[in-house]
């Protein structure tokens, strides 16, 4: 469900037209649907339901408080990566102990603030992490429970950037190192290993990837029980893909069917850390048509909307649907649609088919709510956009527009 629909040929957000949030708030706007968010998030408790288990959303999909708010007041964990995400996490209300704390470069200071909040577990990336939070924590006369996050040499078949369970990525540690590594940690003092984790990568759609890496960390867990570690935690990462050319994708059901059947019988708690499965769908950035042109080999349909709000196009060459608010029906055309930065790289849509728009008229990108905003950036002195939240028919802003106030806020005046 994505709580996005066509009444009467317009796009209404859980109950409310999109026309009327572009008029009255403006554009860019990234609208949400609260019913799409806690729906995809209630889908994953449900498919996961028949193993002790908790659902750590990954703040860095999107980490507006409004969003993290309705998902810690459904029961979720949270998995951060930033001293930053810490604070978003703690201020929306997500209890310290359901909290994972993930990240090649955890800083000391990040490190400090995670011991310092309680936070359930750090994700160490490597030895050296390890050994880092044992004197940090030993210093502060805390414990820091710690899954080492290992890499299991598998090809998610996604987008190379996102690509991070393969031996050429930065990410963990050898999965056949990981006993060695383990034993030589153990009776380090202020850690305790608590489990293992891994993370293949992000927009991964062939599940039996998942399944296989799944599969490669239960026979490690089931190796460090046998030899006495006192686990409690397996942690199989995020990664679930989304469909974004709307034709269905896997559920966490379906990845639930794939996974359980190893996991099941294990004397352990089965994190999660999905992001863009959760909130891609719930969100769609919306424009407006500023101008239209047609240069004899393209025809360009320019929007208030650029790379510095949706840089996914830009960086990845991803793609979203782009839909007209408005359907007035009439035959497609294929345009490219972009931006206003300058930069050629900044495009929404290449040689795209879209129904005919007019300037002053309204698109929607669609699957927009992951990895959208909290990549934004002020890139061309450009504020981010506001967002808005709809929920029973009822919309609020949950954070305003940037202004010029704020673009200049942070700089020192000679
Ligand atoms: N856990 C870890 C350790 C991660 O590195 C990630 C994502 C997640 C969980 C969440 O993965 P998800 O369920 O969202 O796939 N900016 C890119 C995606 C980067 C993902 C990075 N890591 C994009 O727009 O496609």
């Amino acid at each position: 469900m994505s709580g996005f629909e066509r009444r009467q040929g317009t796009l209404h957000g859980d109950g409310v037209s999109l026309v009327e949030l572009g008029d009255r708030h403006g554009t860019p706007l990234y609208v949400y649907s609260g019913s799409a968010l806690l729906g995809a998030y209630d889908a994953y408790a449900a498919a996961f339901a028949p193993v002790p288990h908790r659902i750590c959303y990954a703040l860095k999909a999107n980490s507006s408080g409004g969003l993290l708010r309705l998902l810690a007041g459904r029961g979720a964990g949270a998995d951060i990566v930033s001293g930053g995400e810490l604070q978003a996490a703690l201020r929306a209300g997500f209890p310290p102990e359901r909290i994972v704390f993930s990240g090649v470069g955890k800083t000391d200071a990040e490190i400090r603030l995670g011991l310092e909040a309680g936070i359930g577990e750090f994700n160490a990336e490597s030895e050296d992490e390890i050994r880092r939070l044992s004197s940090i924590a030993a210093g502060l006369g805390l414990t820091a429970r710690v899954t080492l996050r290992v890499n299991p040499d598998i090809d998610p078949r996604s987008h190379p950037y996102i690509s991070t369970g393969l031996r050429e990525n930065k990410f963990g540690v050898a999965i056949d190192a990981a006993p060695a590594i383990l034993d030589r940690v153990r009776a380090l003092p202020g850690v305790e290993v608590s489990g293992v984790q891994c993370h293949i990568g992000s927009q991964v759609t062939d599940l039996g990837a998942l399944e296989q890496a799944a599969g490669a960390l239960v026979a490690l867990t089931r190796s460090l029980l046998g030899r006495g570690f006192p686990l409690h935690t397996i942690d199989i990462g995020g990664g679930l893909g989304v469909d974004y050319d709307g034709t269905g994708a896997a559920t966490p059901a379906d990845l639930a069917a794939r996974v359980l059947p190893a996991v099941a019988g294990l004397p352990l708690r089965l994190l999660l850390e999905p992001g863009r499965s959760i909130v891609a769908r719930a969100g769609v950035l919306l424009a407006r048509v500023i101008g239209i042109k047609d240069n004899g080999a393209r025809r360009f349909v320019i929007v208030d909307a650029g790379m510095n709000d949706l840089l996914r196009p830009s960086l990845y060459e991803a793609f979203h649907r782009i839909e007209p608010v408005v359907d007035r029906g009439g035959a497609a055309g294929v345009v490219d649609v972009v931006g206003p930065v300058c930069e050629s790289g900044d495009f929404l849509a290449r040689e795209r088919a879209l129904p005919p728009v007019a300037v002053g008229e309204l698109v929607a990108v669609r699957d927009a709510g992951a990895y959208g905003f909290s990549m934004a950036s002020n890139y061309n002195m450009r504020p981010r956009a506001a967002e808005v939240l709809v929920e029973n028919g009822q919309a609020r802003v949950i954070r305003r527009r940037e202004t010029f106030e704020d673009l200049v806020r942070t700089e020192v005046a000679e």
